[in-house]
């Protein structure tokens, strides 16, 4: 049996989390603590993450998160077998809090450090939580990152394609704000769809006619500005059901872009001829109803297990962390005190590399 204490910081969530792991126990995995602190309000006024401001709420609240994630679990540093610690990618200084926190507690506790890739983190979620068998495919969608990956060990992913410029969660959130609606857009968005006509307005679905799984989303915000303010010109406003009939609109071409890409996805997939094939999202934008019903029914179609993790496992956490340390620690893997923090650090590395970067930091 292995207990882990597992730390992230990357980006605008401060969270610590025990995870342990028993080989033979039915579920192997079992979350003891997870604690979260959020920095939404912090970075409100600025209509994005601000780095330093992030780098230093994580700098004052990791010894707090840390510390109620071993009451929660009712355990202390000596119940512990090692640390594990998102080391990138992600926004530096923040990533470096969380590193330099790890070693300071591994030098004074004499505990193995493990560095964690912050998006194995997400991509090993459904083993954390449903014991899923290698390789499956995983759809990762949030605020930060999206991207087709599929996994096939704890440190062995191919990246099938991803976006090219915004994130789907980024897209939401510019969306809702171009529309004068509140932060984060996600949910909004999604609940003025549900009021709206998708057939009102038509909205381009990007990178749709090109083969492969790569997508685009910065042009689809880029039409939803045009049309609020041809809307403005031609009637000198906005009326309440015009912003749901494009809310609902761009909610449509997101989905019919996201489903078609995981389609193409999932066909590169199968053509492995997995035993048991399973598609896993994670990430914010899973919630999104729609979505997630649009790539239900593809799997569906093809025979494919559908899996969507609990949204508290989806979002930043560090019990994603803790495991994915667990599962290298287990292959063979911790680091010294040379581990570095790293900005960029794609979990595929023959894959291309990714554009840009997106307003939560890199996007690999
Ligand atoms: O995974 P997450 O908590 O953070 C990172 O980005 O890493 O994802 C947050 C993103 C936000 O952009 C938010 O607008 C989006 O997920 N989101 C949604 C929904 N709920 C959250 N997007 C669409 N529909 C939703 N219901
Ligand atoms: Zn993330």
């Amino acid at each position: 049996m292995l207990t882990f204490l597992g730390i992230e910081s990357s980006c605008d969530d401060t969270a610590a989390a025990i995870v342990r792991f028993d080989p033979d126990a039915a579920q192997p995995a079992t979350i003891l603590s997870s604690v979260v602190e959020g920095q939404t309000d912090l970075h409100a006024a600025f209509g994005g993450v601000v780095p330093e401001i992030a780098a230093r709420a994580h700098a004052e609240r990791l010894d707090g998160c840390i510390e109620a994630a071993l009451t929660e679990a009712g355990l202390t540093f000596g119940d512990l077998d090692a640390i594990a610690v998102t080391a990138g990618p992600g926004l530096i200084g923040g990533v470096l809090s969380g590193v330099m926190m790890a070693k300071g507690l591994s030098a004074a506790t004499g505990l193995p450090l493990v560095g964690v890739n912050h998006l194995a983190g997400h991509a090993l979620t459904p083993r954390l939580t449903d014991a899923v068998e290698f390789p499956y495919l995983l759809l990762l969608v949030s605020g930060g990152h999206c991207q087709f990956l599929i996994a096939y060990g704890p440190d062995s992913f191919r990246r099938l394609g991803g976006t090219i410029d915004d994130a789907p969660g980024e897209a939401f959130d510019k969306v809702a704000k171009l529309l004068g609606l509140g932060q984060p857009g996600g949910p909004i968005v999604e609940k003025r769809a549900a009021m709206g006509d998708a057939k009102r307005f038509s909205l381009p679905r990007p990178l749709l006619d090109r083969p492969g799984c790569d997508m685009s989303f910065s042009g689809l915000k880029t039409a939803v500005l045009r049309l609020r303010d041809q809307l403005i010109e031609l009637q000198g406003g906005l009326y309440h059901q015009d912003v749901s009939d494009i809310c609902a609109a761009f909610q449509r071409a997101m989905t019919d872009v996201l489903v078609e890409k995981s389609r193409r996805a999932l066909a590169l997939y199968l053509d492995e001829a997995p035993t048991k094939p399973v598609l896993a999202v994670a990430g914010g934008v899973a919630a999104n109803q729609p979505i997630r019903q649009g790539l239900m029914s593809v799997c569906a179609e093809l025979g494919v297990r559908f899996l969507a993790p609990p949204l508290r496992l989806c979002t930043d956490n560090a019990a994603m962390i803790a495991y994915a340390g667990l599962e290298r620690f287990l292959a063979g893997h911790s680091d010294g005190f040379d581990l570095s923090a790293r900005p960029r650090w794609p979990l595929d590395q023959t894959a291309p590399a990714l554009l840009g970067s997106g307003k939560k930091g890199a996007k690999a």
